[in-house]
Order: C-alpha cells, then sequence, then structure tokens
C-alpha cells in the first residue's frame, strides 16, 4: 500500500531553494511517528536536502536516474518500476516527496497524511498536485494552533482514496 505524507501551504506550495517551507516541530514529530518502522521513498533532491541522511529507523529507498550515484544506507531505484519491485506491497510505504516524486506517485497511492499549513509562500518553487474532493474522502481532520514553537496554524488531514476512484 503507498501512501503520501506531506506538508503543504495554501497554494499547494511545498519547497523552495530544495528546503521546506518553514519548521513545525510538532509536524515533524509526528511525520517521525507515522513513518518509523516503514519504508519511506523519496526523490534524489529530497534526500539531498535532510538535516540527518538516511532517516534512521527506516528502510529509505532513493530515485534517481543516475546509475552511478549510490548513498549508503539506503535503496537506489532508477525508475517507478524499479522501486515498486523494491516495496513490500503488503506494507504501508511512504512516499514523502518531493514535487516530481509526488507527482509521479499521487495516482498510485490510496492514502494521503496532508499538513494543511495556513500560511502562503510566495517564494514557493515547489508544488503538490491538486487534491480533488469528489476523489477523495477525508477520515482525520485535527487542527494545531499557532504557539511560541509554531509560527503558523495548521492542520492534519488524513484522506483515504474513495472506492469508485481507485
Ligand atoms: N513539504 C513537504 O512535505 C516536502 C516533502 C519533501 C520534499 N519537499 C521539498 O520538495 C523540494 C524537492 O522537490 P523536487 O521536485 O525538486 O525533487 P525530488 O522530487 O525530491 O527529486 C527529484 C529527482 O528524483 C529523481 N527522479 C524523479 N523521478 C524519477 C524517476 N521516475 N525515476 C528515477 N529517478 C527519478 C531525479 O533525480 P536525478 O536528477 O538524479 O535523476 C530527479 O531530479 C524541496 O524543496 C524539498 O524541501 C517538501
Amino acid at each position: 500500500m503507498l501512501s503520501i505524507i506531506v506538508a503543504i501551504g495554501k497554494n499547494y506550495e511545498i519547497g523552495q531553494n530544495n528546503s521546506l517551507l518553514c519548521h513545525l516541530s510538532d509536524d515533524l514529530k509526528r511525520f517521525k511517528q507515522i513513518t518509523s518502522g516503514h519504508t519511506v521513498l523519496m526523490g534524489k533532491n529530497t534526500y539531498l536536502s535532510l538535516p540527518v541522511k538516511p532517516l534512521p529507523k527506516r528502510t529509505n529507498i532513493v530515485l534517481t536516474r543516475d546509475l552511478s550515484i549510490s548513498f549508503s544506507g539506503c535503496k537506489m531505484a532508477h525508475s517507478i518500476e524499479e522501486a515498486m519491485q523494491i516495496i513490500d506491497k503488503n506494507e504501508e510505504t511512504f512516499i514523502m516527496g518531493g514535487a516530481d516524486i509526488y507527482k509521479q506517485f499521487f495516482p498510485l497511492c490510496n492514502k494521503l497524511y496532508v499538513t494543511r499549513i495556513d500560511a502562503e509562500f510566495p517564494n514557493a518553487d515547489t508544488f503538490f498536485p491538486k487534491i480533488e474532493e469528489k476523489e477523495w474522502k477525508i477520515i482525520e481532520n485535527t487542527q494545531h494552533p499557532a504557539d511560541e514553537n509554531h509560527i503558523y496554524n495548521f492542520t492534519y488531514q488524513t484522506y483515504v482514496k474513495k472506492e469508485n476512484h481507485t
């Protein structure tokens, strides 16, 4: 089973200058809690942007078309097909970005863990595909207010694909 996990701004922004839009510590804790013990799959740019790599306590799969690149402690895949062969279909695998990878895997995923950041990021240069409400059912909607550690309000929204759209 393939799931996406992503934090997006009001305009579907996800990143700028190969970094995240902002630091939301509780969201990062939640990311760790949800993905730990599982497989995470990401593009090369996202892998290079990680402060700690590979992500501990997770199987890291990194996509690149460059056959000469090998990242220590990671499984490398060179196409979507190769990635799908590495993935255990009986386990939940988390697609964790970035924009290029989300776009290609979005049609293959049945669950989305979305953090909606209540802010706009005019300098963003990477975006998430539009989530069409007719295709997705929302099963969680938990608000997190801004506070001294979180500059913006944000909301955890979990979606599952509606049956007639699988
Ligand atoms: N907000 C969030 O939740 C979130 C999460 C993750 C990332 N991000 C942000 O997203 C941005 C990065 O996104 P991005 O689109 O630039 O990069 P990306 O999706 O992380 O990586 C793109 C790279 O992946 C490889 N790739 C893509 N499709 C492939 C395929 N079908 N087969 C083999 N390799 C493939 C290519 O690497 P090669 O060029 O080596 O072939 C490509 O250049 C950053 O700003 C990051 O912080 C945000």
